[in-house]
């Protein structure tokens, strides 16, 4: 998560050139080099797709800024009636450059490295729009579902079928695995969970893999917590993506082997570097012993990260 961001010099480079965030994304030369970026300083054994989930919104015709240090800006969705502003359906031409940036990647990529696409989330992009920004506990967007559950019900269908279209197309222009991002759902209440997060996720695995039999599709439930059992259950996933509260273990014992999970180094501890990174990776390894693992952050690397620190990560793990 965040491999390719700010923490690299390169990326801070590349980014400095750019007109804004948004025009990165949609420029495909710039998002396949540094989606590479990584993967030539590293040698990950996956790369993810440099874009972002917010560019959905966009292909919604609900217009996406991100400002500098401040994080992403939307006109927010305060009534029922903004939802009328919004497109139909997701407009895949707007996106056309994301599906020009995987035919780049793929051309360059090494044969042995995995490439992952990705979307956000239901609840996760609905959460952005209603609030029009980043809102620490999404109090706008769960009070709109509160007060408006049948108008939020069509925004969350809306997000929905598009990702199901979004995704599928991802896998065509060559991805071959796709994560789903719901970075957000650890702010409701077990039957909103329901709702808002495992339904429209099932539906869009159920959806893409429709489409795509061989699909193979990551769900990361950030704040799933004593939920995983019930994802593992009800979602059909092939991994799932695991924050760094998650208890390794007890997830591996719930999951019994039928999905991957990955997972879930403390970003911080990788910011730290020194004893506490080391112990922590060794954690996580151990933790994981016997069961299918992608090693993995539990949230993105952070933009301080020492680049040595993401060396020494490397050395423990392949080690
Ligand atoms: O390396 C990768 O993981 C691939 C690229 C990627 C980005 N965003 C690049 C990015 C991916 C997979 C995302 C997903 C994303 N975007 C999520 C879900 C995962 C998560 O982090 O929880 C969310 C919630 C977003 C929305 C978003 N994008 C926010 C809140 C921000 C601002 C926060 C910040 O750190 O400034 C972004 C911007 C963003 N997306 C950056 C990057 C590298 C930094 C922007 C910059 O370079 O100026």
């Amino acid at each position: 998560m965040r491999q390719a961001g700010r923490y690299l010099p390169e990326y801070r480079k590349m980014r400095a050139e750019a007109e804004s965030f948004i025009d990165f994304c949609y420029s495909p030369v710039a998002a396949a080099e540094v989606t590479l970026q990584p993967i030539r300083r590293f040698g990950f054994d996956a790369a993810i797709l440099f874009s972002d989930i917010l560019v959905v919104p966009d292909a919604l015709g609900q217009k996406v800024s991100f400002e500098s240090g401040e994080g992403p800006r939307l006109e927010p969705l305060e009534r029922p009636e903004d939802l009328l502003r919004l497109n139909d359906s997701v407009d895949l031409e707007r996106l056309a450059p994301v599906f020009e940036t995987i035919d780049r990647v793929k051309g360059e990529l090494p044969p042995q490295t995995a490439f992952i696409g990705f979307c956000g989330a239901p609840w996760t992009v609905a959460s952005y729009m209603v609030a029009g920004r980043g809102v620490a506990d999404q109090a706008p967007a769960r009070l709109f579902a509160y007060r408006h559950p049948e108008p939020f019900a069509r925004l969350i269908e809306l997000l929905t079928q598009a990702s199901i279209a979004y995704l599928s197309r991802q896998i065509e222009a060559g991805v071959e695995v796709v994560q789903i991002f719901d970075s957000w759902a650890g702010s409701l209440p077990p039957s909103e969970f329901e709702a808002w997060v495992v339904a429209p996720i099932a539906r869009i695995i159920a959806g893409v893999k429709a489409v795509r039999p061989s699909a193979k599709i990551i769900a990361f439930v950030r704040g799933a917590g004593a939920h995983l059992e019930t994802l593992v259950d009800g979602l059909g996933a092939n991994g799932y993506g695991l924050d760094t509260a998650a208890d390794p273990a007890w997830c591996c014992k719930v999951t019994a082997g039928r999905a991957a999970l990955q997972g879930n180094l403390d970003p911080l501890a990788l910011l730290a570097g020194g004893e506490a990174l080391d112990r922590e990776v060794r954690s996580v390894l151990r933790g994981f012993e016997g069961h299918p693992h992608i090693f993995n952050l539990g949230h993105g690397v952070l933009q301080q990260t020492p680049i040595e620190h993401v060396e020494r990560l490397l050395k423990l793990v392949r080690g």
